[in-house]
């Protein structure tokens, strides 16, 4: 089967910002594509262009075969977007707000209330229906607009930054949502900032930056492509820190074992021969050295894009609570026990 979106040498520049630079990509049917980037990499601007929102100025792109182009209208048929800034009209009711957009789409009065009724209850809504949606929370609000870009059941999902600004609750909410859609066959598109939102969501991912893509593959290809993962060992004392270093040599290839002074750690990168790393912790232990701590390291995906750019993501440098989630939680899925 050909694959559902296909993107070939997008352009599209706003002056002398070139905001896509030749961008290429394809999505397989009923799978999740994340496309990941810095602020102003071009995201947006690509879903634009997908959505019929945006005309290129050079290349194509084709959503169910149809050329975004020339049959706008009927790509506008299989698609929904949840664009970045919410688009539901405040001062309606969240039924309201289903409502029209059932009616826009061509559908009777009944037809529009009954697809709004399985939408509210779907996102967990009912309650809130006949509420102002300025009475919502961040995360009703989020779950409103993603019903809205489901009222005429698309085939492709755009999803800009589904969850920026949301607390973990509602983020993890939002992913169970899209994992419900995908498993119902849906093709999602998902842009994101946040690196673990990618690595949970997407078959494949694709980062892009400055409006060209950098790299893509599966979040297991970009985390391998960083060198896979290490040992990382803590002690009390730089003595000890020094003693294990000696110990570990024989272990490490060229520049595989690095120590860390200041926070008195040893690092040795193991990939995927877990039993070196058993080796290793029962050779420090043969002599004498009892580890504060010990753990296995994947590198997460901000490592990627340290190793793919040379410089972190903007969601890093950034202040303010947008950063705090994606980061939180990038931490802790990375690092895997190993006395389990
Ligand atoms: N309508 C416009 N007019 C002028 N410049 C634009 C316009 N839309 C986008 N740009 C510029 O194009 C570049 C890419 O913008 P885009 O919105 O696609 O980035 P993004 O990856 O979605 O970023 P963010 O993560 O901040 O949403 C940016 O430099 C942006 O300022
Ligand atoms: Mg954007």
């Amino acid at each position: 089967m050909p694959p559902i979106i296909e993107v070939e040498n997008l352009h599209k520049s706003f002056g002398d910002t070139h905001a896509l630079a030749g961008v290429s990509f394809q999505v397989e049917r009923g799978s999740v594509l994340g496309l990941l980037g810095p602020n102003g990499a071009g995201k947006t601007t690509a879903v634009r262009v997908l959505a019929t929102l945006l005309a290129p100025d050079q290349g194509t792109a084709r959503v169910g075969g149809l050329d975004v182009s020339t049959q706008a209208n009927a790509v506008r048929s299989i698609i929904g977007l949840t664009g970045q800034y919410a688009a539901v009209d405040e001062k309606l009711t969240g039924a309201e707000n289903l409502r029209m957009v059932g009616r826009l789409l061509g559908m009777s009065s009944t037809q529009a209330r009954s697809r709004a009724t399985v939408l509210l209850e779907r996102f967990d809504l009912t309650d809130a229906a006949d509420r102002q949606v300025t009475t919502y929370s961040g995360g009703m609000r989020r779950r409103v607009d993603l019903a809205v870009s489901l009222v005429g059941s698309p085939e492709v999902l755009f999803l800009d930054e589904p969850t920026t600004g949301l607390d973990p609750a509602s983020r993890s909410e939002l992913w169970a949502i899209t994992r419900e859609l995908v498993a119902d066959g849906t093709t999602v598109l998902l842009t994101t900032q946040y690196l673990d939102e990618a690595d949970e969501l997407a078959d494949r991912i694709v980062v892009i930056d400055h409006g060209q893509v950098i790299e893509e593959g599966t979040a297991d290809e970009l985390k391998d492509r960083t060198g896979g993962r290490s040992l990382e060992i803590e002690f009390e004392t730089t003595a000890e820190l020094a003693s294990a270093a000696a110990v570990l040599q024989p272990f490490s290839a060229k520049g595989g074992l690095q120590q860390n002074e200041q926070d008195c750690l040893l690092s040795l990168s193991v990939d995927s021969d877990t039993a070196l790393a058993v080796r290793a912790i029962a050779a420090l232990t043969d002599a004498g050295l009892s580890p504060a701590d010990f753990r296995l390291h994947r590198p997460s995906l901000d490592d990627v894009f340290m190793a793919l750019t040379g410089h972190g993501t903007e969601t890093e440098e950034q202040e303010g609570p947008d950063s705090i989630p994606g980061n939180a939680k990038s931490g802790d899925t990375n690092t895997e026990a190993m006395n389990s």
